[in-house]
């Protein structure tokens, strides 16, 4: 999709965007190819002037023109102008959401930008990627200013079965590859941190049991990315780690009714990718997507499970691969 837009005869205006290490920059990186493409990753936590002049850096290390002088996006956006006016240009903000701090502000600029600057040169393909769901699905997904200007839109999903069957060099049989796939999903960076000539018990046991393992504090820092507060979230993750939960029962086990926010919660949950929604099969002609017959379960990701498990709640996942792990003694 990425090269027919950039091969195409039109100004593109993409938007990326998945869970955290899904492969987005991967991805993105792989298509820049030629003189003239500009590929920028914005920083985390850094003030709007770092901001600013990490992507000056880039933009001069990429043209390889001396350092730019901007103070404002404004600026900046008005050397990148400069820069893609004609000619062939892939132009990828990556980690949009950091570069934007999180607001809105930068996406009106951003769409100032492309109506009057950007979509006027038709080989130029920009990419606004992110992780950030909420933001990603708000301000720029779903953004009114963005409207009918967007020309592809990427939901990058895990690896397939077969895809990460690869990662295992056929030293894992098949049925122990489903089990790391149930609990680790087709997350190519998780993928990595398997040790494919280690077993699937002594892998979990390494990578989330052991002092400094890989998944050890994994939830807790995508979670706090995500959500600012994350009390409520983490509840519910609890719940739905023991078993598959109607929104009724969620809201049963945490005291809060859906006027409390639960839908909310729920939904962020879901648009972050670590929980699904599961919709009951409807008889042929009939539509099974009723809201009171929705179920809401743990996504493929499910280490969190194993990771909760660690302050004593043992995941029914678990359980259910009866797998040989070894359980920590409680924290
Ligand atoms: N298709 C793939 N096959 C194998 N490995 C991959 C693939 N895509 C990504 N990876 C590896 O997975 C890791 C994470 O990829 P990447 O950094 O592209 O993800 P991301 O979604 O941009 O992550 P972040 O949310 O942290 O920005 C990298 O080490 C990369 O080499
Ligand atoms: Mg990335």
């Amino acid at each position: 999709m990425i090269k027919d837009a950039i091969a195409s005869k039109r100004a593109e205006f993409g938007i990326v965007y998945g869970r955290r290490s899904i492969g987005k920059s991967s991805l993105l990186m792989k298509a820049v190819s030629r003189k003239g493409d500009l590929y920028f990753e914005a920083l985390q936590n850094v003030s709007l002037k770092k901001q600013i002049d990490h992507f000056l850096y880039q933009l001069a290390e990429q043209t390889k023109t001396p350092r730019s002088v901007a103070g404002n996006w404004r600026e900046v956006f008005d050397i990148v102008t400069y820069h893609t006016k004609t000619n062939r240009h892939y132009v990828v903000f990556d980690e949009f959401p950091w570069m934007a701090s999180g607001r809105s502000e930068l996406v009106s600029l951003l769409k100032y930008y492309w109506d009057n600057h950007w979509k006027k040169n038709p080989d130029l393909t920009l990419v606004i990627c992110g992780s950030i769901a909420s933001f990603m699905l708000k301000h720029i997904v779903h953004s009114k200013a963005l409207h009918n200007r967007k020309t592809f839109e990427i939901k990058l999903p895990p690896l397939t079965a077969s895809e990460a069957k690869l990662f295992f060099k056929n030293l894992r049989s098949d049925f122990e590859i489903a089990r790391f796939l149930m609990v680790f999903g087709g997350i190519p960076k998780y993928m990595e941190q398997i040790d494919p000539r280690l077993s699937f018990s002594d892998n979990v046991d390494r990578l989330c049991f052991q002092k400094n393992g890989f998944f050890v504090n994994e939830f807790e820092t995508i979670f706090k990315e995500q959500f600012k507060v994350v009390k409520n979230y983490e509840s519910i993750v609890k719940v739905l780690s023991q078993k598959n939960c109607s929104k009724e029962e969620i809201g049963k086990h945490l005291k809060i009714s859906s006027g409390g926010g639960l839908t909310s919660y729920i939904n962020n949950l879901e648009q972050a990718d670590f929980i699904k929604v599961f919709t009951p099969k409807a008889p042929f002609g009939a539509s099974g997507k009723k809201q009171k017959n929705l179920f809401y379960g743990m996504n493929g990701y499910n280490f969190i499970s194993i990771i909760l498990s660690r302050t004593g709640i043992l995941s029914n996942l678990i359980l259910s691969l009866g797998c040989l792990i070894k359980l920590p003694d409680k924290a």
